[in-house]
């Protein structure tokens, strides 16, 4: 793991856009893994900038976003779809058929779920997989506990990621329980990731991932084994290492 301690939230997001820009100019063709959740959000500000500015353009650019709540609909506004929309879709001049984030909606998601996984394969495999990472050290949304050997697939939702995620919701009775979400295997068949963190409230999770034993109790301490992670963290997120 490559650790990179940063000042503050711009500083990370200017860091991690690089990053992706530099994939994506270096292979114009690029699969990417992308992420939802507040982290990222300053990341695909950057982004968005640098397609602006005529910096990197996304015209054969691929996507799979790790996960999706159960039972929202695409136009929901609490949906991931929606959210990748608004802060980066929308944006840029990505195609919309090389745009795949699961269906929350979809009838069998036993069926979602392979498809899911073979469009990743039939894509070539994803380049480089961008991650937030959770209060309890969840990544996509594997939840403690996961098995490390689990594929796409439909979870239930910690109440500590409920309580989390409940900001985006009018109530907490209004957040999904489940979601549908890249396994842990997905992930780590990604070529390269590249994990951010930002806050005091995830410094813990931080902590374990790096410092931590190797264990699904913590998730994120599976990319310990991975061979090419870089960990960006502001100095919040980093108070305990
Ligand atoms: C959600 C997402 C994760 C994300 C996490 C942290 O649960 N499924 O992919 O990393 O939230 O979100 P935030 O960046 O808002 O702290």
């Amino acid at each position: 793991m490559q650790l990179e301690i940063v000042k503050d939230y711009d500083a990370l997001s200017k860091k991690a856009a690089y990053i992706l820009a530099s994939q994506i100019i270096l292979k114009p063709k690029s699969v990417l893994g992308l992420a939802t959740g507040s982290t990222p959000i300053g990341t695909y500000n950057e982004l968005i900038h640098m397609y602006k500015n005529g910096i990197i353009n996304f015209s054969g650019i691929t996507t799979f976003n790790l996960d999706e709540y159960y039972g929202l609909n695409v136009n929901d506004k609490q949906s991931y779809h929606y959210f990748m929309e608004q802060h980066l879709f929308n944006n840029i001049d990505i195609k919309k058929e090389n745009i795949h984030i699961p269906n929350g909606k979809a009838n069998n998601m036993d069926v979602e779920c392979q498809q899911y996984e073979n469009s990743i394969k039939e894509a070539g495999g994803i380049d480089l997989q961008l991650l937030g990472i959770g209060q309890n050290g969840h990544i996509g949304f594997n939840e403690p506990n996961e098995k490390f050997e689990a594929l796409t697939h439909l979870v239930n939702l910690d109440t500590d990621t409920i309580e989390a995620n409940a900001r985006f919701f009018d109530s907490i009775d209004k957040v999904p329980t489940q979601a549908i979400s890249m396994g842990i295997k997905t992930i780590m068949q990604s070529n390269k990731i590249l994990l951010l963190a930002s806050g005091e409230n995830k410094a813990e999770a931080v902590y374990k991932m790096i410092k931590g034993n190797i264990t699904p109790e913590l998730p994120a301490s599976v990319l310990q084994l991975h061979s090419d992670v870089v960990v960006i963290v502001d100095e919040a997120a980093a108070t305990l290492l």
